[in-house]
């Protein structure tokens, strides 16, 4: 069968890469879309281990149409009693629209309509909508008189379950994820995100670290898990085998910040993911931090630096960011989530890569410093 993974846009190859490595077969990448076959219990197994993608779609039809009418019959022909229990919760969110279908709110009513009136003739019965919080979720794209329509397998993958309450500026777990995998971080060697926020960076390594499947800790009653497409023994199977993965870091991870109040909620979200005994808390200015391991990698989002100009105290923070690196973390991969190419030179240091990612519709750096010590440090740091 063929599914579609969903990614941020800039790391298809990045997400392409973590399918192959959880088995996916015959991929092919598209801007914010990776394509890959696989038998469907293989695709929810995937969905279920999936750090880096958004979602996992199950195309289930696609169609042409010239009309509202042919719009909504070629909806109604689809076999919606196979997809959607009559007694679960369900919403449709299309994208797109045409000369045909103005309105993409219009385009969902219309499939919304097809879906009752096919499950109530066919079932006697009617699942009802949540628009917030569906059990099931229609997909759909409609472009050029055209429409796409899939289902999503386990819902947003970055919605992991842990996350509480965020700091401001708090990132995307997936992205998180992404960072993690372009450091190609695999849990061998210190962890340190000294301005933490709400911890997301710490949680993902410590998940990564630990083995830990992100479906671990969804709830059982989302995507594939409210539906029969796969048996409750393939289920069970798909959550023991992940169960059986995991295992005890093999190295610290600290996650520290300057506000007491930030390391509060990032400590609740780590409470949640079931990760307290494998991270470390600080209460900590970075400018104060000093550790004796003599190397490890650190990945963090810092704050500031977005604006058009970086100036004053703003350029004062990063370059002391710079000095601070240089001086204290020698033989540490650092790796910066900065906000604009202005903050990068700011910090003084010279990256050996840079390189170019979406948060949100925001395009930010993740800048990659090598803290050698010897020969190299001139080269890297002056
Ligand atoms: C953009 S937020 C990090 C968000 C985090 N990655 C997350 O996902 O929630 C930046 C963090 O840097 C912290 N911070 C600012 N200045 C700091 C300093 N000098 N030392 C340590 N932390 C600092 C702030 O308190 C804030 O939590």
């Amino acid at each position: 069968m063929k599914f579609i993974a969903t990614t941020p846009i800039l790391v298809e190859e990045i997400v392409k890469d973590e399918l192959v490595e959880l088995g996916a077969g015959k991929t092919s990448a598209k801007r914010g879309k990776v394509f890959f076959e696989s038998s469907l219990k293989k695709a929810c197994e995937i969905g279920f281990n999936l750090r880096c993608g958004k979602r996992i779609l199950m195309p289930i039809s696609e169609w042409d149409y010239s009309s509202k009418e042919s719009f909504y019959e070629a909806s109604r022909k689809i076999e919606w009693e196979n997809y959607i229990p009559y007694n679960k919760t369900f919403a449709v969110r299309i994208k797109g629209g045409d000369s045909v279908l103005r309105n993409t709110a219009y385009a969902a009513l219309l499939i919304k309509d097809a879906i009752v009136d096919r499950i109530r003739d066919k079932k006697g019965g009617r699942p009802s909508v949540n628009k917030e919080n569906p059990l099931i979720s229609v997909l759909g794209l409609v472009q050029d008189n055209h429409a796409e329509i899939s289902i999503d397998l386990c819902g947003p993958l970055h919605k992991r379950g842990y996350r509480k309450f965020a700091t401001p500026g708090a990132l995307n777990e997936t992205l998180a994820a992404v960072i993690l995998r372009i450091c190609e971080y695999k849990g061998e060697e210190l962890f340190l995100d000294p301005m933490a926020g709400s911890g997301t960076f710490g949680i993902e390594a410590a998940m990564i670290s630990s083995q830990m499947a992100p479906g671990l800790l969804w709830n059982r009653n989302r995507g594939f898990f409210a539906t029969d497409f796969i048996s409750a023994k393939e289920k069970r199977e798909i959550v023991n085998e992940a169960k059986n993965k995991i295992s005890i870091p093999k190295e610290k991870i600290i996650v520290s910040d300057i506000s007491a109040e930030n390391i509060k909620i990032c400590a609740n979200n780590v409470k949640m993911a079931k990760l307290d005994k494998f991270i470390t808390f600080m209460i900590s200015d970075f400018f104060d931090l000093k550790f004796d391991f003599k190397k490890g990698i650190i990945v963090t989002n810092m704050p500031y630096g977005d604006h058009a100009e970086i100036m004053g105290e703003e350029k004062d923070f990063f370059n002391k960011v710079g000095d601070k690196l240089k001086k204290d973390f020698c033989g540490y991969r650092a790796y910066l989530l900065l906000g604009s190419n202005l903050a990068a030179k700011s910090i003084g240091l010279k990256a050996s890569k840079k390189i170019s990612l979406y948060n949100g519709s925001k395009e930010v750096k993740l800048c990659c410093y090598e803290l050698y010590s010897g020969s190299r440090k001139k080269g890297n740091l002056d």
